[in-house]
Protein backbone atom coordinates (compact mmCIF):
# COMPACT_ATOMS: atom_id res chain seq x y z
CA UNK A 1 0.00 0.00 0.00
CA UNK A 2 1.59 3.62 -0.62
CA UNK A 3 1.87 5.78 2.56
CA UNK A 4 1.55 9.24 2.96
CA UNK A 5 5.13 10.02 3.01
CA UNK A 6 5.21 8.42 -0.46
CA UNK A 7 2.09 10.02 -1.72
CA UNK A 8 3.55 13.51 -0.81
CA UNK A 9 6.65 12.67 -1.81
CA UNK A 10 5.56 11.51 -5.42
CA UNK A 11 3.16 14.98 -5.17
CA UNK A 12 6.20 17.13 -4.94
CA UNK A 13 8.38 15.45 -7.49
CA UNK A 14 5.61 15.73 -9.52
CA UNK A 15 4.97 19.81 -8.92
CA UNK A 16 9.18 20.19 -9.06
CA UNK A 17 9.05 18.61 -12.77
CA UNK A 18 6.06 21.07 -13.91
CA UNK A 19 7.70 23.82 -12.53
CA UNK A 20 11.13 23.18 -14.21
CA UNK A 21 9.51 22.39 -17.67
CA UNK A 22 11.21 18.85 -16.76
CA UNK A 23 10.11 15.47 -17.93
CA UNK A 24 11.14 12.43 -16.17
CA UNK A 25 11.54 9.22 -17.65
CA UNK A 26 12.35 5.89 -16.20
CA UNK A 27 14.05 2.24 -17.56
CA UNK A 28 12.12 -0.31 -16.34
CA UNK A 29 15.28 -1.69 -14.22
CA UNK A 30 14.62 1.21 -11.45
CA UNK A 31 13.04 1.26 -7.97
CA UNK A 32 9.54 0.95 -7.76
CA UNK A 33 9.13 4.73 -6.32
CA UNK A 34 11.19 5.95 -9.53
CA UNK A 35 9.36 3.87 -12.02
CA UNK A 36 5.84 4.74 -10.78
CA UNK A 37 6.33 8.66 -9.95
CA UNK A 38 8.18 9.13 -13.63
CA UNK A 39 6.37 10.41 -16.57
CA UNK A 40 7.04 7.29 -18.77
CA UNK A 41 8.69 4.15 -18.07
CA UNK A 42 10.33 1.75 -20.67
CA UNK A 43 12.96 -0.22 -22.39
CA UNK A 44 15.76 1.43 -23.71
CA UNK A 45 14.40 1.78 -27.09
CA UNK A 46 11.09 3.12 -25.82
CA UNK A 47 13.06 5.80 -24.19
CA UNK A 48 15.24 6.94 -27.06
CA UNK A 49 12.32 7.47 -29.14
CA UNK A 50 10.31 9.79 -26.40
CA UNK A 51 13.50 11.82 -25.37
CA UNK A 52 13.70 12.68 -29.27
CA UNK A 53 10.11 14.10 -28.63
CA UNK A 54 9.25 15.34 -25.76
CA UNK A 55 8.26 18.92 -25.83
CA UNK A 56 9.75 19.92 -22.38
CA UNK A 57 13.09 21.47 -22.10
CA UNK A 58 14.44 19.46 -19.57
CA UNK A 59 14.94 15.17 -19.48
CA UNK A 60 15.54 14.03 -15.93
CA UNK A 61 16.81 10.36 -17.58
CA UNK A 62 16.25 7.87 -14.48
CA UNK A 63 18.70 5.17 -15.71
CA UNK A 64 22.22 4.37 -16.27
CA UNK A 65 24.64 7.09 -17.91
CA UNK A 66 24.98 5.34 -21.65
CA UNK A 67 20.94 6.42 -21.86
CA UNK A 68 21.59 9.75 -20.90
CA UNK A 69 23.77 10.14 -23.63
CA UNK A 70 21.76 9.15 -26.20
CA UNK A 71 18.97 11.12 -24.70
CA UNK A 72 22.13 14.26 -25.42
CA UNK A 73 22.91 12.85 -28.98
CA UNK A 74 18.68 13.58 -29.99
CA UNK A 75 17.59 16.11 -28.24
CA UNK A 76 21.06 18.02 -28.35
CA UNK A 77 19.44 21.70 -27.26
CA UNK A 78 17.58 20.11 -23.91
CA UNK A 79 19.07 20.04 -20.83
CA UNK A 80 19.74 16.13 -19.93
CA UNK A 81 19.66 15.56 -16.05
CA UNK A 82 21.43 12.33 -14.80
CA UNK A 83 20.76 11.68 -10.99
CA UNK A 84 23.90 10.51 -10.21
CA UNK A 85 26.39 10.62 -13.06
CA UNK A 86 28.36 7.81 -11.52
CA UNK A 87 25.34 5.16 -12.34
CA UNK A 88 27.88 3.41 -15.36
CA UNK A 89 27.28 -0.16 -16.96
CA UNK A 90 29.73 -2.57 -17.29
CA UNK A 91 28.86 -3.74 -20.75
CA UNK A 92 29.55 -0.49 -21.74
CA UNK A 93 32.39 -0.22 -20.26
CA UNK A 94 33.55 -3.60 -22.46
CA UNK A 95 34.57 -1.58 -25.37
CA UNK A 96 36.84 2.04 -26.21
CA UNK A 97 35.88 3.96 -29.43
CA UNK A 98 39.70 3.04 -29.88
CA UNK A 99 39.35 -0.35 -30.12
CA UNK A 100 36.32 -0.16 -31.90
CA UNK A 101 38.91 1.69 -34.60
CA UNK A 102 41.22 -0.98 -34.41
CA UNK A 103 38.59 -3.70 -34.96
CA UNK A 104 37.39 -1.73 -38.29
CA UNK A 105 40.57 -1.50 -39.40
CA UNK A 106 41.07 -5.26 -39.22
CA UNK A 107 37.61 -5.48 -41.22
CA UNK A 108 37.76 -2.91 -43.96
CA UNK A 109 33.91 -2.86 -45.85
CA UNK A 110 32.45 -4.24 -42.50
CA UNK A 111 29.25 -2.83 -40.94
CA UNK A 112 29.56 -1.54 -37.58
CA UNK A 113 26.20 -2.41 -35.49
CA UNK A 114 26.82 -1.61 -31.46
CA UNK A 115 24.41 -2.00 -28.91
CA UNK A 116 23.14 0.82 -27.27
CA UNK A 117 25.12 0.16 -24.34
CA UNK A 118 27.94 2.10 -25.36
CA UNK A 119 29.64 5.53 -24.94
CA UNK A 120 28.61 8.46 -27.41
CA UNK A 121 32.33 7.65 -28.82
CA UNK A 122 31.79 4.35 -29.62
CA UNK A 123 28.25 5.30 -31.19
CA UNK A 124 30.23 7.99 -33.72
CA UNK A 125 32.22 5.31 -34.86
CA UNK A 126 28.92 2.95 -35.38
CA UNK A 127 27.19 2.87 -38.37
CA UNK A 128 23.65 1.55 -36.59
CA UNK A 129 22.86 1.31 -33.20
CA UNK A 130 20.48 -1.15 -31.99
CA UNK A 131 18.45 -2.54 -28.87
CA UNK A 132 17.75 -5.99 -27.78
CA UNK A 133 14.20 -4.95 -29.02
CA UNK A 134 15.32 -4.55 -32.35
CA UNK A 135 18.89 -6.02 -33.06
CA UNK A 136 17.42 -9.09 -35.19
CA UNK A 137 15.91 -6.45 -37.61
CA UNK A 138 18.88 -4.03 -37.61
CA UNK A 139 20.59 -6.84 -38.63
CA UNK A 140 18.29 -8.04 -41.41
CA UNK A 141 18.56 -4.22 -42.88
CA UNK A 142 22.05 -4.94 -44.12
CA UNK A 143 23.06 -7.11 -47.16
CA UNK A 144 23.35 -10.32 -46.59
CA UNK A 145 27.09 -10.49 -48.15
CA UNK A 146 28.30 -7.57 -46.14
CA UNK A 147 29.97 -8.77 -43.16
CA UNK A 148 28.82 -7.45 -40.08
CA UNK A 149 30.65 -6.24 -36.76
CA UNK A 150 28.77 -6.31 -33.81
CA UNK A 151 29.80 -5.25 -30.25
CA UNK A 152 29.55 -5.01 -27.51
CA UNK A 153 27.51 -7.65 -26.18
CA UNK A 154 28.68 -11.69 -26.97
CA UNK A 155 25.08 -13.27 -25.35
CA UNK A 156 23.22 -11.03 -27.68
CA UNK A 157 25.07 -11.48 -30.80
CA UNK A 158 25.08 -15.06 -30.49
CA UNK A 159 20.92 -14.53 -30.25
CA UNK A 160 21.22 -12.36 -33.38
CA UNK A 161 23.04 -14.77 -35.58
CA UNK A 162 20.94 -17.64 -34.37
CA UNK A 163 18.17 -15.50 -35.69
CA UNK A 164 19.55 -14.36 -38.65
CA UNK A 165 21.79 -17.36 -39.74
CA UNK A 166 24.57 -15.31 -40.82
CA UNK A 167 27.95 -16.63 -40.93
CA UNK A 168 29.71 -13.43 -41.47
CA UNK A 169 29.05 -11.68 -38.37
CA UNK A 170 31.90 -11.11 -36.28
CA UNK A 171 31.02 -10.51 -32.18
CA UNK A 172 32.73 -8.64 -29.78
CA UNK A 173 33.19 -10.93 -26.60
CA UNK A 174 31.49 -8.00 -24.41
CA UNK A 175 29.17 -8.80 -21.55
CA UNK A 176 26.80 -7.58 -18.89
CA UNK A 177 27.73 -8.61 -15.42
CA UNK A 178 24.61 -8.82 -13.80
CA UNK A 179 22.94 -10.70 -16.86
CA UNK A 180 26.08 -12.82 -17.17
CA UNK A 181 25.79 -14.35 -13.80
CA UNK A 182 22.80 -15.58 -14.68
CA UNK A 183 23.40 -18.95 -15.99
CA UNK A 184 21.89 -21.98 -17.85
CA UNK A 185 22.61 -24.49 -15.12
CA UNK A 186 20.47 -22.16 -12.86
CA UNK A 187 17.88 -21.87 -15.15
CA UNK A 188 17.60 -25.43 -15.84
CA UNK A 189 17.15 -26.04 -11.93
CA UNK A 190 14.39 -23.52 -11.70
CA UNK A 191 12.25 -25.02 -14.88
CA UNK A 192 12.73 -28.40 -13.46
CA UNK A 193 10.88 -27.44 -10.63
CA UNK A 194 8.05 -25.22 -12.35
CA UNK A 195 7.45 -27.66 -15.46
CA UNK A 196 4.30 -25.27 -16.34
CA UNK A 197 6.06 -21.98 -15.81
CA UNK A 198 6.45 -20.03 -19.13
CA UNK A 199 10.21 -18.18 -19.10
CA UNK A 200 10.89 -14.54 -20.36
CA UNK A 201 14.99 -14.40 -20.81
CA UNK A 202 16.80 -11.27 -22.11
CA UNK A 203 19.21 -11.68 -24.49
CA UNK A 204 22.30 -10.30 -23.13
CA UNK A 205 21.56 -12.70 -20.16
CA UNK A 206 24.63 -16.08 -20.14
CA UNK A 207 21.43 -18.05 -20.37
CA UNK A 208 20.21 -16.90 -23.71
CA UNK A 209 21.80 -18.98 -25.26
CA UNK A 210 21.38 -22.05 -23.57
CA UNK A 211 17.88 -21.30 -23.57
CA UNK A 212 17.52 -21.95 -27.10
CA UNK A 213 20.19 -24.67 -26.65
CA UNK A 214 17.72 -26.18 -24.37
CA UNK A 215 14.65 -25.42 -26.24
CA UNK A 216 16.18 -27.52 -29.20
CA UNK A 217 17.15 -30.14 -26.87
CA UNK A 218 13.33 -30.13 -25.40
CA UNK A 219 14.56 -29.95 -21.94
CA UNK A 220 12.79 -26.37 -21.83
CA UNK A 221 9.53 -26.21 -23.89
CA UNK A 222 10.63 -24.64 -26.71
CA UNK A 223 6.72 -23.09 -26.96
CA UNK A 224 7.20 -21.58 -23.74
CA UNK A 225 10.56 -19.99 -24.03
CA UNK A 226 10.92 -16.20 -24.91
CA UNK A 227 13.71 -14.21 -25.98
CA UNK A 228 12.23 -10.64 -25.23
CA UNK A 229 14.09 -6.93 -24.67
CA UNK A 230 12.74 -5.26 -21.24
CA UNK A 231 9.99 -3.55 -23.32
CA UNK A 232 8.94 -7.29 -25.14
CA UNK A 233 8.66 -8.94 -21.77
CA UNK A 234 5.76 -6.07 -21.15
CA UNK A 235 4.25 -6.67 -23.79
CA UNK A 236 3.99 -10.44 -23.58
CA UNK A 237 3.09 -9.91 -20.18
CA UNK A 238 0.03 -8.26 -21.15
CA UNK A 239 -1.39 -11.03 -22.61
CA UNK A 240 0.22 -14.33 -21.34
CA UNK A 241 -2.67 -17.12 -19.81
CA UNK A 242 0.13 -18.72 -17.84
CA UNK A 243 -0.25 -18.94 -13.76
CA UNK A 244 3.39 -18.16 -13.35
CA UNK A 245 6.40 -16.83 -15.34
CA UNK A 246 9.99 -17.45 -14.46
CA UNK A 247 12.01 -14.12 -15.56
CA UNK A 248 16.00 -14.25 -16.47
CA UNK A 249 17.09 -10.20 -16.44
CA UNK A 250 17.70 -7.65 -13.80
CA UNK A 251 14.88 -8.07 -10.76
CA UNK A 252 13.66 -4.40 -11.26
CA UNK A 253 12.03 -5.87 -13.93
CA UNK A 254 9.73 -7.29 -11.77
CA UNK A 255 7.82 -4.37 -10.70
CA UNK A 256 5.78 -3.41 -13.85
CA UNK A 257 5.31 -7.22 -14.98
CA UNK A 258 3.24 -7.22 -11.68
CA UNK A 259 1.72 -4.05 -12.33
CA UNK A 260 0.17 -5.08 -15.99
CA UNK A 261 -0.67 -8.25 -15.11
CA UNK A 262 -1.94 -8.82 -11.72
CA UNK A 263 -2.87 -12.48 -12.17
CA UNK A 264 -0.16 -13.90 -12.98
CA UNK A 265 3.03 -14.85 -10.47
CA UNK A 266 6.55 -13.55 -11.66
CA UNK A 267 9.44 -14.86 -10.12
CA UNK A 268 13.05 -13.90 -10.99
CA UNK A 269 15.64 -16.57 -12.10
CA UNK A 270 18.00 -15.03 -9.88
CA UNK A 271 17.26 -13.38 -7.08
CA UNK A 272 20.67 -11.48 -7.12
CA UNK A 273 20.47 -10.55 -10.69
CA UNK A 274 20.65 -6.50 -9.42
CA UNK A 275 22.45 -3.97 -11.54
CA UNK A 276 24.32 -1.87 -9.13
CA UNK A 277 24.20 1.31 -11.18
CA UNK A 278 20.49 1.45 -11.95
CA UNK A 279 20.06 1.77 -8.41
CA UNK A 280 22.49 4.59 -7.52
CA UNK A 281 19.39 6.62 -8.48
CA UNK A 282 17.38 6.61 -5.71
CA UNK A 283 13.94 8.74 -4.73
CA UNK A 284 16.43 11.36 -2.48
CA UNK A 285 19.10 11.99 -5.56
CA UNK A 286 15.99 12.07 -8.36
CA UNK A 287 14.30 14.62 -5.87
CA UNK A 288 17.90 16.95 -5.61
CA UNK A 289 18.39 16.41 -9.45
CA UNK A 290 15.16 18.47 -9.72
CA UNK A 291 15.81 21.04 -7.31
CA UNK A 292 19.59 21.75 -8.09
CA UNK A 293 19.61 20.71 -11.48
CA UNK A 294 22.86 18.06 -11.47
CA UNK A 295 24.61 16.00 -12.64
CA UNK A 296 24.10 17.70 -15.91
CA UNK A 297 25.11 15.12 -19.26
CA UNK A 298 26.92 16.63 -22.06
CA UNK A 299 28.46 15.58 -25.33
CA UNK A 300 31.42 17.19 -27.52
CA UNK A 301 28.92 18.24 -30.14
CA UNK A 302 31.10 16.58 -33.26
CA UNK A 303 30.75 13.12 -30.92
CA UNK A 304 26.94 13.76 -30.72
CA UNK A 305 26.79 14.55 -34.45
CA UNK A 306 28.26 11.50 -35.68
CA UNK A 307 26.95 9.17 -33.52
CA UNK A 308 23.11 11.02 -34.07
CA UNK A 309 23.38 9.26 -37.26
CA UNK A 310 23.78 5.83 -35.55
CA UNK A 311 21.15 6.15 -33.16
CA UNK A 312 18.86 7.33 -35.65
CA UNK A 313 18.84 4.94 -37.62
CA UNK A 314 18.24 2.57 -35.07
CA UNK A 315 15.28 4.62 -33.95
CA UNK A 316 13.63 4.12 -37.51
CA UNK A 317 14.15 0.14 -37.38
CA UNK A 318 11.77 -1.90 -35.43
CA UNK A 319 8.87 -1.86 -33.80
CA UNK A 320 8.07 0.29 -30.84
CA UNK A 321 7.38 -1.10 -27.43
CA UNK A 322 4.74 0.27 -25.53
CA UNK A 323 5.70 2.38 -22.53
CA UNK A 324 4.28 2.87 -19.08
CA UNK A 325 2.91 6.17 -18.72
P1 LIG B 1 16.56 -3.00 -22.73
O1 LIG B 1 17.05 -2.44 -24.00
O2 LIG B 1 15.87 -4.32 -22.92
O3 LIG B 1 15.76 -2.00 -21.99
O4 LIG B 1 17.84 -3.36 -21.83
C1 LIG B 1 18.73 -2.37 -21.43
C2 LIG B 1 19.75 -2.88 -20.51
O5 LIG B 1 20.61 -2.18 -20.02
C3 LIG B 1 19.73 -4.30 -20.24
O6 LIG B 1 20.60 -4.56 -19.21
FE1 LIG C 1 24.57 -2.24 -17.97
FE2 LIG C 1 24.05 -4.71 -17.19
FE3 LIG C 1 23.25 -2.68 -15.70
FE4 LIG C 1 22.05 -3.17 -18.06
S1 LIG C 1 22.02 -4.46 -16.23
S2 LIG C 1 22.72 -1.17 -17.29
S3 LIG C 1 23.78 -3.89 -19.26
S4 LIG C 1 25.39 -3.24 -16.14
Amino acid sequence: MTSTVDTQWAERIRALAAEKDAVILAHNYQVPEIQDVAHHVGDSLALSRIAATVPQSTIIFCGVHFMAETAKILSYDKTIIIPDERAGCSLADTITADQLREWKAQHPGAVVVSYVNTTAAVKAETDICCTSSNAVEVVQSIPADVPVLFCPDQFLGAHVQRMTKRNNMHIWMGECHVHAGINGSELKAMVASEPDAELFVHPECGCATSAMYLASEGVVPAERTHILSTGGMLDAARTTKAKKVLVATETGMLHQLRKVNVTTVFEPVNRAAVCKYMKMITPEKLENALLHGTDVVDVPRDIADKARLSVERMIAIGTPSRVGE
